[in-house]
């Protein structure tokens, strides 16, 4: 196993994670939100021109992790204007989980909010992701808040807010 994660800076690049995202994302939600749900978050939140949107007027940054050079996850984060950095996606393909990439991951999104001088790291988890809420709690994510979000379409968002002091 040979794991790098790398800042997207090629159209390419997002590319693959809007792929990757659309695999994962019907992989691992099924059990929790419809099927609907899934390929509307996929084309608000996922696609190619949700996520160009996102870097180029919401000041997010995406980062591939490649294992052994081939694409296997991604993470999406964005500072905030106060002590926060949000981190609003973590996500790895099914096959790769359970081999310590996630704590990878994790390291470089606390690396990279310390090094925009950020304090906490904070992100919102569906109430029903068991396995991403535990994963969270080991690492030492606490919960702060709850939050139900209104996203359109006849859908919302179920949420936990966990935080994560550096
Ligand atoms: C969330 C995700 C990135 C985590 O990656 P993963 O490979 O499954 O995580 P791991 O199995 O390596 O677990 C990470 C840590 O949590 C611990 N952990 C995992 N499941 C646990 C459980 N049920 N109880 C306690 N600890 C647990 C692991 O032991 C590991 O700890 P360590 O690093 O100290 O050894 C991955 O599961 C994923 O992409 N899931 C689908 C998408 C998703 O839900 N993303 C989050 C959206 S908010």
């Amino acid at each position: 196993m040979a794991v790098t994660i790398k800042k997207v800076s090629s159209n390419t690049e997002l590319t693959e994670i809007a792929a990757l995202a659309d695999i994962i994302w019907h992989e691992c939600f099924t059990d929790i939100i419809s099927l609907g749900q899934i390929d509307y978050m996929v084309e608000k939140f996922q696609s190619y021109s949700a996520m160009t949107r996102q870097i180029i007027e919401q000041n997010y940054s995406y980062y591939s992790v490649y294992d052994d050079e081939k694409l296997c996850g991604y993470i999406g984060v964005k500072p905030e204007s106060d002590d926060r950095f949000f981190l609003s996606k973590l996500y790895l393909h099914s096959e790769k989980r359970g081999r310590g990439i996630a704590r990878l991951m994790l390291e470089k999104v606390f690396d990279e909010a310390k090094k925009c001088g950020k304090k906490k790291v904070y992100l919102t988890v569906n109430k029903h992701n068991d396995h991403a809420i535990a994963v969270y709690k080991k690492t030492g994510f606490i919960i702060v808040n709850e939050a139900v979000t209104d996203i359109g379409g006849g859908y919302v968002m179920d949420d936990y807010i966990f935080q994560y002091n550096l």
